[in-house]
C-alpha cells in the first residue's frame, strides 16, 4: 500500500550563492551582449563549491563508497573535470560517455550502466576497467564471449528494481500510474518476482564475480521517505544474497536525488478532469531533501542487516550540477490573444527539453537596458519557446512583469541538468556556453552554427 508522504525537512534552502540569484542583470545584460542569447551560464566556482560539498557528505558517511558523476546529466569538459577535482569518477551509459570517461578521468572508478551495452562498449569498459552493471540478461554471454574463459576475474555488478513508487502526490491518479510504470520499466531486474535472483544466479554461474548491485529509482525524488524505503528493499535483496553466500560489496543507489526550488508536475488525469471543470488544483509539492538525513539512514539500516561492510555508491547528477548553470532568453515578442498572453522566448524545449516534464523553474525578468523588472503589476503568461510545434512551451502560467517587452531578458534557474547534453538542433542550432567566476568569464562550448549542423553528412560526399 502507498505510505502518507512525509515532508523533507527544509533544511537546506535554495542557496543564495547561486548564480541565478546572485548575477545582477548588468552581468547577465553583459553576457547577452557579449556572447548573444539563447546563452548557458556556468558559474565556476559555484559548481566546484556544490560537488565537494557533495563529496565531503558523502564520505563522512561512508568514506569507502564511490561517488560516480553522472556524465549524461551534463558531459561539459568542464563539468566533468570540476567533477573529477573533487574526487567523484564517471557513469557512462553509452559508448561515447565511455570514451568521455576514459579521457576524463582514466585514473578514478567508472562505471557502466544503461539498459543496452554492445560487444564493443562492453570491450571497452573492460579495457579501462569499468565497472559493469548488467541490464539485458544478453549482456552476460557477450560478457563471457569477451572474457573467452577468463571470467574469473571480473567483477560484475547487476541493476535490480525494487518495484516500488518514489514520488507521491494529493493527486492519486499520478501515484497509481506512475506505481504501475515503476513495476513495468524496462531498467533493471524485478526483485519481488524473483527475476533479479535469477539473473545473478546467471552471473555467478558464468564464473563472474557479482560484487555489486545497482538500482537507480528516478529523477528529481523530493519524497525522501519513499526513496529511502525503495533502497531498503534492495538492501534486503542484498542481504539475501549475501546468506547465500555472494560477496556483494557495493550498493550502488544511482541519482535522482531532487534539487532544491525546482519542481516537477505530478498530476494525473484526476487532475485534468478537475482543471477541465473549472476547479481548483491542489498546489504542487515545494519540499526539498535532506541529504544527512538521507545518509545517516542508509547507514542505519545496513547496520540493522548486518551489512556494515557494504559500500554504499551513488551517480548524483542534477543534485550538484542543476544550479550552477542559467539559461539567458531574450524575449522575442509578448502576444496578447484573448484570454492569454504568450511570451516567446529565442530558447524553448531544444535547449531544455525536460520542461515537457512539467518541470517549473524560476525566471527572472530583465529589462533590455540592465534592470531587473521587478515592476508588483504583474500577469500570468505562457512563456513558448521557439520551436515550429505547439507542445514547445517551456512554462504555463507564469508570473510576469506587465511592462515586459521584446528584447527584454528572461533567466531561467537550473540550467544545468539535462540541457546541454540533452539540447537537439531540431529547427534551431544549440546554443554556447560560458563559464563565469573570479577570474572573468570565457566560452566553454561554441554556438552551434550551420556547418555543425550539415557536418556529418560530409561523411556521405
Ligand atoms: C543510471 C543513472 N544514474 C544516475 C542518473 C542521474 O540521475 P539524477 O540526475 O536524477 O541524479 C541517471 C539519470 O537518469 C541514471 O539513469
Amino acid at each position: 500500500m502507498h505510505k502518507a508522504v512525509p515532508k523533507g525537512t527544509l533544511n537546506e534552502p535554495v542557496s543564495s550563492d547561486e548564480p541565478f540569484l546572485r548575477l545582477p542583470p548588468s552581468e547577465l545584460r553583459r553576457l547577452a551582449l557579449t556572447y548573444g542569447t539563447p546563452l548557458f551560464i556556468l558559474d565556476r566556482e559555484y559548481l566546484q563549491r556544490r560537488m565537494q560539498t557533495f563529496v565531503e557528505a558523502w564520505k563522512r558517511v561512508f568514506p569507502q563508497g564511490q561517488i560516480y558523476y553522472s556524465y549524461k546529466t551534463n558531459y561539459l569538459p568542464d563539468v566533468c573535470r570540476t567533477a573529477h577535482a573533487s574526487g567523484m569518477g564517471a557513469d557512462a551509459v553509452s559508448g561515447y560517455e565511455l570514451e568521455h570517461a576514459r579521457r576524463m578521468c582514466p585514473q578514478l572508478p567508472i562505471v557502466f550502466n544503461g539498459p543496452m551495452k554492445t560487444r564493443a562498449e562492453l570491450k571497452l569498459a573492460l579495457d579501462i576497467k569499468a565497472r559493469i552493471n548488467v541490464d539485458c540478461e544478453e549482456e552476460i554471454d557477450r560478457l563471457s564471449e569477451i572474457c573467452a574463459g577468463a571470467e574469473a576475474g571480473y567483477e560484475v555488478g547487476l541493476r535490480v528494481n525494487p518495484g516500488s513508487a518514489v514520488f507521491g502526490s494529493k493527486d492519486r491518479s499520478f501515484v497509481r500510474a506512475h506505481m504501475s510504470a515503476m513495476q513495468r520499466t524496462k531498467f533493471g531486474w524485478p526483485i519481488e518476482t524473483g527475476l533479479a535472483a535469477r539473473i545473478a544466479a546467471k552471473i555467478i554461474s558464468r564464473g563472474f564475480r557479482l560484487t555489486a548491485i545497482h538500482c537507480h529509482l528516478g529523477s528529481q525524488i523530493t519524497e525522501q521517505r519513499l526513496h529511502f524505503d525503495a533502497i531498503g528493499r534492495v538492501l534486503d535483496f542484498v542481504k539475501t544474497l549475501r546468506q547465500e553466500g555472494s560477496e556483494i560489496r557495493e550498493v550502488n543507489i544511482g541519482g535522482g536525488l531532487g534539487v532544491p526550488g525546482m519542481v516537477r508536475q505530478r498530476r494525473g488525469w484526476w487532475s485534468a478532469i478537475k482543471q477541465e471543470m473549472g476547479e481548483p488544483l491542489d498546489e504542487e509539492q515545494t519540499y526539498e531533501i535532506d541529504l544527512d538525513w538521507i545518509l545517516s539512514s542508509l547507514n542505519q539500516a545496513l547496520a540493522e542487516r548486518g551489512l556494515t561492510d557494504v559500500a554504499i555508491s551513488c551517480e548524483p547528477g542534477r543534485y550538484v550540477v542543476s544550479s550552477a548553470m542559467v539559461l539567458l532568453t531574450s524575449i522575442m515578442g509578448v502576444k496578447q490573444l484573448d484570454g492569454r498572453t504568450w511570451v516567446v522566448i529565442d530558447g524553448g524545449q531544444n535547449l531544455m527539453p525536460t520542461a515537457a516534464f512539467g518541470e517549473r523553474r524560476r525566471m527572472r525578468f530583465i529589462a533590455n537596458g540592465g534592470w531587473e523588472l521587478t515592476d508588483h503589476d504583474r500577469m500570468p503568461c505562457w512563456i513558448g519557446g521557439p520551436l515550429c510545434y505547439e507542445g514547445d512551451t517551456i512554462m504555463q502560467d507564469v508570473s510576469c512583469p506587465r511592462n515586459i517587452v521584446a528584447d527584454d531578458f528572461v533567466a531561467i534557474s537550473d540550467a544545468g541538468a539535462y540541457t546541454v547534453s540533452r539540447s537537439t538542433n531540431f529547427n534551431r542550432a544549440r546554443a554556447p556556453v560560458v563559464s563565469v567566476g573570479d577570474h572573468g568569464d570565457r566560452q566553454i562550448w561554441a554556438r552551434e552554427e550551420y556547418d555543425d549542423v550539415f557536418a556529418l553528412g560530409k561523411i556521405a560526399g
